[in-house]
């Protein structure tokens, strides 16, 4: 971090983003960042003089009721496919309630958001979702999901589902997740151990790592570039790459851009799901940073 002498206040203004959609674009000392309303979702962290840390696609998306392909989506109440349900949850669909902008004197700044009262929530138990997002050196994303019922348990599932900018998915090894037990959606979530201290993608890969707490991080020889990403009360890593084929089926997703992405998204979801007691909050944290590969 640098001396608080050498400190400019972090910036926020404003914006019409893509789709018309309303956008705010945070600037700090060392970082750049845009969030949308719509989903609360952070499209772009951009650290001076380093690659953007997010990806986003160039066929994403940007209107009410769909999702934006990148950046971090918020997943929740529920992780993947739900029966009459929409995929990854309600609440990336929707604008969340800007609470609260707050440039702290050394330099960072955080934002806070409200999941709003919305018809497609009142089908769940009572729930609030506020979301803070703080920006400076490192890009610290927290959900903090309280259970408003006063006699029941709530029951969900959540993910920070961030997609990374990589240069080529070639040169690229995730690493941290050697002796995790992992369920593989492309062999019917058939529950394996993972064997590599350095993980390669060569062909997709859909893996939700079970019971793992530990910091996760991607070296991007390329770019030369080592990523971490933080977990704090987050049991849950998955990772995924679409690869050629499923590319070719996304239509808000470039036949290429499997080159360029990798998602290594925090969460605690399937058998990590979170069980709340009435009156009580969670809090899922993650800080992303980025330092040359040593
Ligand atoms: C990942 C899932 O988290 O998200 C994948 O494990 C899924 O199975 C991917 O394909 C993208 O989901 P969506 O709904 O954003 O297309």
């Amino acid at each position: 971090m640098k001396k608080q002498s050498d400190l400019t206040p972090g910036r926020v203004t404003f914006q019409e983003g893509r789709g018309n959609l309303p956008m705010m674009e945070i600037s700090t000392a060392w970082s750049m960042a845009e969030i949308y309303l719509h989903g609360a979702h952070v499209t772009h962290f951009q650290k001076k003089g380093e690659p953007p840390l997010l990806f986003l696609s160039q066929c994403s998306r940007f209107e009410d009721g769909k999702p934006i392909r990148g950046g971090v989506p918020i997943i929740f109440p529920w992780f993947g496919a739900r029966e009459g349900l929409g995929q990854h949850g309600l609440v990336r669909n929707q604008a969340w309630q800007l609470k609260e902008v707050a440039p702290a004197v050394d330099g960072s700044v955080s934002v806070k958001f409200h999941f709003p009262d919305c018809p497609a929530a009142a089908t769940w138990p009572p729930f609030l979702a506020e979301y803070v997002v703080t920006v400076n050196e490192h890009l610290t994303l927290e959900l903090i999901v309280t259970n408003k019922s006063a006699t029941d348990n709530f029951e969900f599932e959540e993910c920070l589902h961030t997609y990374f900018f990589v240069q080529d998915i070639t040169a690229v090894s995730v690493h941290g997740l050697q002796g995790v037990t992992y369920l593989d959606k492309t062999a019917n979530q058939a529950q394996k151990v993972e064997a590599e201290e350095e993980i390669r993608i060569s062909s997709e890969v859909d893996r939700t790592y079970l019971d793992t707490a530990g910091t996760v991080a991607i070296r991007d020889a390329r770019i030369g570039r080592a990523i971490r990403v933080e977990k704090e009360n987050s049991a849950s890593t998955v990772v995924w790459n679409p690869w050629v084929a499923k590319a070719q089926q996304m239509t808000d997703f470039g036949n290429e851009e499997y080159c360029n992405m990798v998602c290594v998204e925090s969460g605690n979801v399937a058998s990590n799901k979170i069980i709340l007691p009435p009156g009580a909050s969670s809090s899922l944290k993650v800080t992303l940073s980025s330092a040359a590969l040593a």
